[in-house]
């Protein structure tokens, strides 16, 4: 496996494997602190491409004024590490944030629609904004033929789809399911600050947008009465409800009412630590 840190070394690496027009290149971006989660992006990706590059950038601008990215967890030689011993993995590309943001960096990508502004876009209002960006910049190092994704982010891979679909990118985009641990919470690598108290408190999430699960396969078609019963059931708990939506798994736009494939989508406070955790339910009625 090569470990690259600098992007003109990253271009040479890539114009070589795209030599052989047979290469296949899946991309997985990461922030580092891997969990199974990112793992298994690497497994679903080795099964369609023959090469596979993996980034570990902790990107510093889809950080708002006061979040975690100091604290954000890095240890490089436990992830480099890891990535060697599953042997999938080509190539893992680690650049240095003073490469990839020099002191006159001035170009920004972002979605003039709703999209980065609903469900997380709402209490993180330039994130989103700095992941497109961050993973525009990625794209033209890397030029992959599949980006690999996961629903856990899933307001992340509708924004992401939208940017490579309008900025004409050749690039099929996989997203893959959420992996979770034994009871229920999704994988993050943000779960390591709960503490022993919250850890047990932070499976509640999923516990109650299973509720919602539950209520749209017993037929319930008003979102309104679904995401009052989820936060009825996280209200159970210390944890503080940041959203609960319902919308529409294309266009991230509010269901009205249940009906086709719907996103339950959901953020909550467990002490300092933010989690978020989606589903999406598909009824049988279309419209
Ligand atoms: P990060 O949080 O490290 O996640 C990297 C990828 O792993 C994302 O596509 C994310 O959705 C996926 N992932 C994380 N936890 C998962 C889980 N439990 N199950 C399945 N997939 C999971 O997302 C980012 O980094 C950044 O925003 C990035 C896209 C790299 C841009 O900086």
């Amino acid at each position: 496996m090569k470990i690259i840190n600098n992007i003109s070394n990253m271009h040479d690496y890539i114009d070589k494997i795209k030599r052989n027009k047979k290469n296949i290149i899946g991309f997985i971006p990461t922030m580092g602190a891997l969990h199974d989660g990112h793992l298994s992006l690497i497994h679903t990706a080795a099964k369609d491409c023959n090469k596979i590059i993996v980034s570990i950038f902790v990107n510093p601008i889809q950080f708002g004024p006061g979040e975690d990215y100091n604290k954000y967890p890095r240890d490089i030689k436990k992830d480099t590490k890891l990535l060697c011993s599953i042997k999938k993995v080509n190539c893992v590309f680690i650049p240095d944030v003073n490469e990839m943001y020099p002191p006159d960096y001035a170009t920004y990508v972002q979605l003039e629609n709703e999209m980065p502004k609903v469900l997380c876009g709402i209490s993180r209002p330039t994130h989103f904004k700095g992941v497109t960006t961050v993973v525009c910049k990625l794209l033209n190092i890397v030029k992959p033929d599949k980006l690999y994704l996961g629903q856990k982010d899933m307001q992340q891979a509708i924004i992401l789809k939208k940017m490579i679909k309008d900025l004409n990118y050749k690039i099929d985009v996989i997203i893959c399911p959420i992996i979770r641990e034994k009871d229920g919470l999704a994988m993050s690598s943000r779960n390591i600050y709960l503490t022993p108290d919250e850890r047990n408190i932070a499976p509640i999430l999923r516990k109650a947008l299973q509720i919602g699960e539950s209520m749209i396969e017993l037929g319930e078609k008003d979102p309104q009465v679904i995401i009052k019963e989820i936060k009825r059931k996280i209200k159970e708990t210390d944890a503080i409800i940041d959203y609960v939506e319902i919308v529409d798994p294309e266009t991230l736009l509010k269901k009205e009412r249940i009906s086709g494939k719907v996103l339950i989508a959901a953020a909550i406070f467990v002490g300092n630590t933010r989690l978020i955790d989606n589903t999406i339910v598909e009824t049988k009625d279309v419209h």
